[in-house]
């Protein structure tokens, strides 16, 4: 949440540090706003709203200048406006900051400011670093900015500008991310890396407690004893079309198209010559070791989670617990060194994930990060990290990340169930190359969505609607209806098909949408039966099945048919469909797909 970027070199820091902000707006869309220095003044300007409001804002200013930082707000302390946009700067305008995270002790660091005479301009916890670095500053900003970190408490990555300091920018970090992306003749700071792939594929990723100081030509990195250290560059392998929608209307739905690709290429890093390999991740004796799976992440990952949980328990009949990371942390959980727990996490870097991990670890379990992104705070937390081959996923709603979530854990379903002798030779080969065919059979769903588009229609004007499935099909439906409320503000909930009938059934009404997810062949008797009772009350029902499936066919309003494959590996092909039902819904209603209201795609407080 929130994104920072800062520039300094040879180009026009405005440009570069507004299109960062753009590859940025997926963490945070409140407002935005900018810093730079030019004849020796700081200029700050900001706007309520999305970036676009800024950029308005700007045309035909002069804001010429070689260094520049910006930020894009996902507001925590204080409403967004203008006033609470960053960047955050000190009464003389010496001093600017913009800053991802949360200062817990801002309000004792307030009131001692206010004690000494400073005056403030908002409501948020930011605006004390600005002060705080200021009442600290005896001509030296490095030195300033050392002490005043010392006093904060809580998560913060910064970027922050002296007037006097015109060829420099002091950048820290603690508990949320931050890269210095090192380019010739000029140097970018970023929350994350794609705001610098149009300028550099090399990085350094900060570690925690780390500051540094920047200048067009030299980067200083110091670590939290303030010794100078030398971190390592690593290249990153995105490219930065990537990053960009390629033609498609929006990242959404770019991501959507993506999967057959993305799915692919994570196969193709774990499996060679039709064998899976997870030997740099879980050694055999760490395998013969572990008692209990524990797997953890938040939304969408969570989901992912309880697809693994199943994939777990058909193919390698191994126990696991599947928790909610927010909920995890503070349960007590049962966790010894014979634990295995896994941390699943698109972005690497949510806040409850990684404390989730860091409790697990300082129980005595070996922690296996499932994540997208390279040199992610979670991936350098863990033990062993396992990476999502999904490429960057910019839309706000996660789709391909999740796809290639629900990947890893079939891989590592066959991998686990093969080394406990528990798969013939034979029928892993067969598992393997049926995980190989998801691709294709997703492209049929991805060349036929005028169904889709048409059930979408029906949905824009509907107010509720639920999500039914059996077995793992129920958590294709909570991953469906997530989707379809975080897009389209259409209040859907998800329920086991059974349970329905106890209790929630009292609101289907004559039109109610439920969707129904008919993909577990030893299931779909009973619900066929649950169809029936929905329709009896009125339910307009809307079913994903295979194609073939003549008895879901017969009782449907409208059928949206996929691939067949084994049960376990249908709910890649079930998913595909709902994606593309919310995507279309949320464009029929106008609403902003990639950038829905209230969200950030990367959630970094608690
Ligand atoms: C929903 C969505 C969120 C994330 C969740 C965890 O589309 O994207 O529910 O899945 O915030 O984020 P990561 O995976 O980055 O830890």
């Amino acid at each position: 949440m929130c994104g920072i970027v800062g520039y300094i070199g040879k180009g026009d820091a405005k440009s570069v540090v507004l299109q960062g902000l753009e590859k940025l707006e997926y963490r945070g869309y409140d407002s935005a706003g900018i810093a730079i220095i030019k004849d020796s003044k700081i200029i700050v300007e900001k706007k309520k709203g999305k970036l676009k409001n800024l950029e308005t804002h700007l045309e035909g200013m002069d804001l010429d200048s070689h260094i520049g930082i910006g930020h894009t707000r996902w507001a925590t302390h204080g409403e967004p406006s203008d006033r609470n946009s960053h960047p955050h700067f000190s009464e003389d305008m010496s001093i600017a900051v913009v800053h991802n995270g949360i200062i817990e002790n801002y309000s004792i660091l307030k009131n001692e400011l206010i004690e000494k005479g400073y005056r403030f301009n908002s409501d948020t916890d930011t605006e004390v670093v600005a002060h705080l670095i200021h009442s600290l500053y005896k001509g030296n900003l490095f030195n300033a900015v050392t002490e005043a970190i010392k006093q904060l408490r809580g998560s913060y990555a910064l970027g922050i500008l002296h007037k006097d300091f015109p060829d420099e920018i002091i950048c820290a970090r603690k508990d949320s991310p931050l890269v210095i992306g090192v380019g010739e003749n000029e140097n970018i700071i970023a929350s994350d890396v794609p705001a610098l792939l149009k300028y550099t594929k090399n990085v350094y990723f900060l570690e925690d407690g780390d500051i540094a100081r920047l200048t067009a030509s030299s980067i200083e990195i110091f670590d939290k004893t303030l010794n100078s250290v030398r971190r390592e560059i690593k290249v990153i392998e995105w490219d930065y079309e990537q990053a960009t929608k390629a033609g498609f209307p929006h990242f959404m739905i770019k991501e959507i198209f993506e999967q057959p690709k993305s799915i692919e290429e994570t196969l193709n890093r774990r499996v060679h010559n039709g064998i899976i390999d997870f030997s740099d991740v879980l050694s055999d004796d760490e395998i013969n070791k572990f008692d209990m799976i524990h797997i953890v992440a938040c939304g969408t990952a969570y989901h992912a989670g309880l697809q693994g949980q199943y994939a777990l328990r058909e193919i390698s009949r191994i126990n696991s617990l599947v928790e909610i990371a927010s909920e995890y942390r503070y349960m007590n959980p049962f966790v010894n060194e014979n634990t295995l727990a896994i941390f699943v996490s698109q972005s690497g870097e949510t806040l409850d994930t990684l404390a989730a991990l860091k409790e697990a670890k300082s129980r005595g379990a070996k922690t296996l990060a499932i994540t997208n992104v390279v040199g992610s705070t979670i991936s350098r937390e863990a033990h062993n990290t396992i990476y999502t081959m999904a490429g960057p996923e910019i839309a706000v709603a996660s789709t391909k990340a999740y796809t290639t979530q629900v990947t890893i854990f079939q891989l590592l379903a066959i991998y686990l169930a093969e080394k406990k002798g528990k798969l013939t030779k034979e029928k892993v080969e067969k598992l393997v190359s049926s995980l190989y065919s998801i691709p294709e059979k997703i492209k049929t769903t991805l060349d036929n969505t005028e169904i889709i588009k048409n059930v979408a229609n029906f949905m824009k004007d509907k107010h509720n609607g639920f999500y039914i499935g059996r077995g793992v099909d129920f958590a294709t439906a909570l991953e469906g209806s997530l989707k379809m409320k975080e897009i389209t503000y259409i209040h859907t909930e998800a329920f086991p098909a059974g349970e329905l009938k106890h209790g929630s059934i009292a609101l289907i009404e004559p039109g109610t949408p439920v969707v129904v997810i008919g993909m577990q062949s030893n299931l779909l008797e009973k619900t066929i039966s649950n169809i029936k009772e929905l329709k009896a009350r009125g339910a307009h029902i809307i079913t994903v099945a295979r194609k073939s499936c003549e008895e879901a066919i017969d009782v449907s309003d409208e059928f949206i048919g996929v691939e067949d494959i084994e049960d376990v590996f249908s709910v890649l092909l079930a998913i595909i469909p709902l994606q593309l039902l919310s995507y279309f819904t949320s464009v029929d209603k106008g609403i902003d797909v990639d950038k829905p209201r209230n969200l950030a795609k990367s959630v970094t407080v608690e």
